[in-house]
């Protein structure tokens, strides 16, 4: 199946690591352009290269930003929608992790899941309705809708808030041919990532993780990035304002 996403161009929130490095790899073997942004410098820029390399003739943007600073984003955004020539696809991929219930936790993970959304949103928004092929996609996660038994904390509320909020934008600009949804995974080892530190620290925990996925295991970083091209691409034009639960039957629920 061609994805259509050759000569596309894409930006990924968060893109230097993990989940968000898998998506614009996929992106950028695609055929995409691809922006990408991060807090850590040395990270974004190795990333950078990396991309480079997978397609040589391909326009790579790698820039730090900190996504809790408002003008950091929409600079970021700005730019690198100028010096890609355009945006068809935003990935909003970073997370605060916001695992406490302090304060600054709620206030970090409300301006990085949510707000850092929101304002890259507003700014890619003429690009995005000049595309006639634009697709938003928040990474969410299955804290959204499921408890996982740990303590009341930020994260799983801002991922419900950033559920409403891309419905809002898939209602309001679908008419303009922009589409938003949400991918929530579920728990998701790649290495160096938080699982694989769970891993090592506490092998049992993460044996009766896996013990508890039907399909016997976490899922993988590529996995994820493969459902959240195709969900960005043109081939996946008919899902519109959707949360899709990414976790391999983690959640063991009807919907
Ligand atoms: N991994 C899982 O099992 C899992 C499960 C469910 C949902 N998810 C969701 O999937 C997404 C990615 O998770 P991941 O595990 O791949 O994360 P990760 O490995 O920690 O990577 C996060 C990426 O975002 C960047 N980032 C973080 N905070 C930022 C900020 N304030 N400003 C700019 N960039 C920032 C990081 O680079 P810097 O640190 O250099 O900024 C990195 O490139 C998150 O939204 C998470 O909630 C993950």
């Amino acid at each position: 199946m061609d994805l259509g996403l050759s000569g596309r161009k894409a930006m990924v929130l968060g893109g230097s690591r993990g989940i968000g490095w898998f998506t614009a790899a996929l992106l950028m073997s695609e055929g995409c352009d691809v922006a990408i942004c991060a807090r850590g410098a040395d990270g974004v820029a190795d990333a950078g290269r990396r991309l480079a390399a997978i397609r040589p003739n391909g326009n790579v943007v790698a820039e730090a930003a900190d996504l809790t600073n408002g003008d950091a984003t929409r600079d970021f955004v700005r730019n690198a929608v100028n010096r890609l020539g355009g945006l068809d696809i935003l990935v909003h991929n970073a997370s605060a992790f916001g695992a406490d219930n302090s304060e600054e936790s709620w206030r970090r993970s409300f301006e990085v899941d949510v707000m850092a959304g929101v304002r890259a949103v507003e700014e890619a928004l003429p690009a995005l309705k000049a595309s006639g092929a634009a697709s938003i996609v928040f990474v969410g996660s299955m804290a959204s809708k499921f408890h996982f038994g740990r303590p009341p904390g930020a994260y799983g509320p801002v991922k419900a808030a950033m559920r409403a909020y891309a419905n809002e934008i898939a209602q309001t600009y679908g008419k303009d041919g922009v589409r938003a949804n949400v991918i929530s995974p579920g728990a998701v080892w790649f290495p160096g990532g938080s699982w694989d530190q769970r891993k090592q620290e506490n092998p049992k925990f993460y044996a009766a993780v896996e013990k508890a996925i039907p399909l016997g295991r976490l899922g993988t970083g590529e996995e994820i990035a493969r459902i959240i091209v195709f969900t960005a691409s043109p081939a996946g034009l008919w899902l519109n304002a959707t949360h899709i639960a990414a976790d391999g039957g983690q959640v063991a629920a009807v919907d």
